[in-house]
């Protein structure tokens, strides 16, 4: 079987994650130490922002993200509904009214023309969310100009795109505030739940730093409402340092094995994305086909595991069945959930187990 997935370390890996954690233990410093801060210095450098704010799992880092620019139960947010209800559970979690825009066929990312119409309109908006979805970076100076243009804040969901970098600038570098995954599958992987905000607002820093330790202006000390709990913990940072060296080797590599399966998946049946540069970072790599059941029943009958992302638009879950924004008319993000399928892509594939995926793949008698 081909998993979709492989966490297990190799020898080399696991022997650096048991030497930072038998340092962390031995440390006797679990929360708020030296290596949180070391992972949250190197990751702002990274990203090209500032300030790390390093917390409990990229879904707090949304909800935080949004509340530090300034959204509330009055606000209205826009964002896409063709992920995980990640978005959202952040905008829920605050009260403030999703107000959901319709993506491109070819990206999957969130139409620009449909929210400049949105914008147009007059409508209330008092935020944005771009998610970099399967690891693709959106056309940010494109979004932060139509951003500047109506004075609304401007979030990057970068939970599936760590690293990814087109021209002069990188995924999280040009919205208000990005909000990290660090989910043990993404490209920047932890060894449990983590979670960051990057930005180069020292004020907007500030505010995520109050707001994800009990609202705390000084230690016991509260400065004003919406603060909350989430923190990233000194074993999940020192993991992370660990696998932040190896990021950009790691996300070439998903490049590649995507390029594989771009040239050579040839079915014509079956949808494959462009071949792309390094605004792609292959967190996921996903084909489109009228059958897509069929495929992954045959995929599965060879032996290769693959999974749905995302079956079901954020406006059309079940939970959101009484709400206003559940009644909105997405066609593109609802043809598309019936029409994509992910393969297996992730550093840890060989190049037998990719040729074994196409082979497969071009195999299907549809
Ligand atoms: C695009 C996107 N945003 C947000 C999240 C939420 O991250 P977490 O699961 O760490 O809360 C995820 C992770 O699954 C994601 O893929």
């Amino acid at each position: 079987m081909i998993p979709f997935n492989k966490l297990t370390p190799t020898p080399d890996e696991e022997a650096q994650f048991y030497k930072a954690a038998e340092q962390v233990i031995a440390s006797g410093w679990y929360i708020n130490g030296n290596n949180c801060a070391a992972f949250e210095e190197n990751f702002a450098n990274f990203t090209g922002t500032t300030t790390c704010v390093g917390v409990a799992n990229g879904t707090d880092a949304l909800e935080i993200a949004l509340r530090s620019v300034g959204v509330s139960a009055d606000s209205t947010v826009a964002t896409v509904a063709n992920a995980g209800f990640y978005t959202t559970t952040a905008l829920r979690a605050l009260g403030a009214t999703p107000a959901y825009i319709d993506v491109e066929s070819d990206t999957h990312l969130m139409a620009l023309d449909a929210l400049r119409e949105r914008l147009a309109t007059g409508a209330k908006l008092d935020a944005i969310v771009v998610t970099h979805l399967y690891g693709l970076l959106a056309d940010m100076p494109a979004f932060r100009a139509l951003a500047d243009q109506y004075g609304v804040r401007l979030i990057e969901d970068c939970a599936q795109a760590h690293g990814a970098r087109r021209d002069d600038y990188m995924a999280g570098s040009l919205g208000d505030m990005a909000a990290y995954s660090f989910y043990p599958t993404k490209n920047l992987g932890a060894l449990g739940d983590g979670g960051a905000i990057c930005t180069r607002s020292d004020a907007l820093a500030q505010n995520a730093k109050h707001f994800k330790q009990y609202g705390w202006t000084a230690k016991y000390v509260v400065g004003g409402q919406g603060g909350r709990n989430s923190r990233l913990d000194e074993i999940q940072a020192a993991f992370l340092s660990i696998q932040l060296e190896h990021l950009d080797a790691n996300n070439a590599r998903r490049r590649d094995i995507a390029h594989a399966f771009s040239q050579g998946i040839t079915h014509n049946a079956v949808t494959t994305p462009p071949v792309r540069g390094e605004d792609y970072v292959g967190h996921l790599y996903v084909i489109k086909a009228d059958n897509r059941d069929g495929l992954a029943a045959h995929l599965k009958d060879a032996g290769i595991a693959t999974d749905i992302h995302f079956p079901v638009p954020d406006h059309q879950q079940l939970v959101m069945a009484e709400s206003d924004a559940a009644k909105v008319s997405l066609p593109m993000t609802e043809a598309l959930a019936g029409l994509c399928l992910s393969l297996p892509c992730h550093p840890k594939i060989t190049d037998d187990e990719v040729d074994a995926i196409i082979a497969a793949v071009n195999s299907w008698a549809c």
